[in-house]
């Protein structure tokens, strides 16, 4: 989707959201148009990158997270600019309200000079401040389900500024529509097999939840789609 100049009651203005292979990226000509080509596709290779590590650190095989992202397409990628303007009355507004990612891995280019990013740690709101050629990688939903909780999404979310115009760039790399999404069975202890706290889904199923919940805790989401799994019979797991 594109927005252009429309801004939000909750004092943000989302400039564009572009997905690589949508037909969308056409509305964006010349320099822009091969510039975000570009940066999507080197950034695509650090997210894949990213992925191996946490494989290596997991102990999971090789290319694991990657095959389980795959589904029958390829696994999606797609950037949001946003801007947050200055408010002069933040505590009346909501800059972006507390939320966990759906989707798996984000890279996040802060604007260098004008903070408002906070992730909850231990029950406190903590700053993520602006750091000049840096990277914040944020985990999402799925990865929380596919490592069986042994990394977690993080809720976080970002506080209006009194003075200065905030600008961030975020990449979404997530699995594709139609993965199956489910916890490693390396990850899953055998005498927990029968009490998973995490369902087994299609990913675009859990999309369509997240579209009316994203503002909400994460457990209902993933009780909901337990609910779901029982119901639906997913069959085998193709991940290629
Ligand atoms: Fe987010």
């Amino acid at each position: 989707m594109i927005w252009t100049g429309k801004a939000l009651s909750s004092c943000a203005t989302f400039l564009f959201q572009t997905w690589l292979k949508s037909p969308i990226l056409k509305m964006i000509t010349g320099h822009v148009q091969k510039a975000m080509k570009e940066f999507a596709v080197e950034l695509e290779k650090v997210a894949e990158q990213l992925l191996e590590l946490l494989c290596e650190n997991l102990g999971l095989e090789e290319g694991y997270l990657k095959k389980v992202f795959y589904g029958s397409k390829g696994p999606t990628f797609g950037t949001k600019v946003s801007n947050y303007p200055p408010c002069p009355k933040p505590d009346l507004i909501k800059g972006l309200r507390a939320h966990t990612d759906a989707g798996g891995i984000i890279l996040l280019f802060q604007d260098d000079e004008v903070s408002g990013l906070q992730l909850l740690k231990d029950d406190q709101w903590v700053d993520v401040p602006p750091m000049k050629h840096s990277i914040v990688i944020n985990l999402g939903d799925q990865l929380e389900v596919i490592t069986n909780g042994k990394y977690k999404s993080v809720l976080h979310r970002v506080i209006a500024q009194t003075e200065g115009n905030r600008m961030s760039i975020a990449s979404f790399y997530n699995p594709g529509s139609d993965a199956v999404i489910y916890p490693a069975p390396a990850l899953v202890e055998k005498e927990a097999v029968n009490s998973q706290v995490y369902p087994k889904f299609v990913f675009e199923d859990y999309m369509k939840l997240y579209a009316g919940l994203k503002f909400q805790a994460k457990e209902p989401r993933f009780e909901a789609m337990k609910n779901m799994e029982t119901i639906v019979n997913l069959g085998p797991i193709a991940t290629v």
